[in-house]
């Protein structure tokens, strides 16, 4: 498993508080199978003013810190970018971006998307940015119509939902539109948005829910090939339900031929 958006970098936004908090999360994502980890800080003007330069000198101080302790995770840098006018241009200048690739993790108004977004979004993507939204199902537009996702895709969006969204964590009608998503093939990631509140990780326990009510290919899309995509900067396919469809269509025909 890879997870691509965590808040597990010591005391720099609303995440890990300090570093044993994050140490001892680390070495529970561990246990639980995870072998590399984005850690995506706010990045978000008036909230989390950290200088991007300061939040990279932590990373990479971190980064020394879990080697010498022999946890043995690969840590990739990020930020969660909370969407303003003129952002591509930041992402830029402040090298935003996950693991320096054109990939993106974006974040906006969870209580209505406003009149500027298609416009950040098409600045985005005409620069070249591959944004991917930060839990979908979360935001009212798309719970009130999850259709809207799709629209979204088709601008070139990637969707990530959070493990916690599946599990039920923020609610039912959360929880309904993060299974929409992805029952519908418009999930692209499945991460744990881990602030570190708690000492429990639940992506592994979201992954064997997609596990048994979608199929095993579902769950390694969302948590190992397209995260692996990412890191090496790889195209990531849009819309890739007709494949998993055929192949259940194949094994349907097989059984009734
Ligand atoms: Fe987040």
């Amino acid at each position: 498993m890879i997870d691509i958006h965590t808040h597990i970098l010591p005391g720099v936004d609303d995440g890990s508080s300090d570093l044993q908090t994050t140490l001892q999360h680390l070495r529970l994502m561990l246990e639980k199978g995870v072998t590399g980890v984005f850690l995506t800080p706010h990045f978000m003007r008036n909230m989390f003013d950290g200088n991007p330069e300061t939040i990279r000198k932590k990373f990479r101080e971190l980064k020394k810190k879990v080697k010498a302790e022999n946890i043995e995770i690969d840590l990739y840098p990020g930020f969660e970018i909370y969407l303003e006018p003129g952002i591509h241009q930041k992402i830029a200048d402040h090298k935003l971006s996950l693991n320096g690739t054109k990939y993106i993790l974006i974040e906006t108004n969870m209580s209505g998307f406003t009149r500027e977004l298609p416009q950040i979004l098409y600045d985005l993507v005409h620069h070249g940015w591959k944004p991917i939204l930060a839990h979908p199902e979360r935001y009212s537009d798309i719970i009130n119509d999850p259709l809207t996702a799709e629209e979204l895709i088709h601008k070139n969006l990637l969707m990530q939902i959070n493990a916690g969204s599946l599990l039920g964590d923020y609610g039912r009608a959360v929880q309904n539109a993060a299974w929409f998503l992805v029952e519908n093939g418009f999930a692209h990631f499945l991460a744990s948005d881990d602030h570190c509140k708690n000492p429990v990780f639940n992506l592994d326990i979201a992954l064997n829910e997609i596990r048994e009510n979608i199929d095993e290919h579902t769950a390694n899309l969302l948590s190992v090939i397209n995260p692996q995509k990412v890191i090496n900067n790889e195209p990531i396919e849009y819309f890739y339900l007709k494949e998993i469809r055929e192949k259940k269509r194949g094994f349907f025909s097989r059984l009734f031929n």
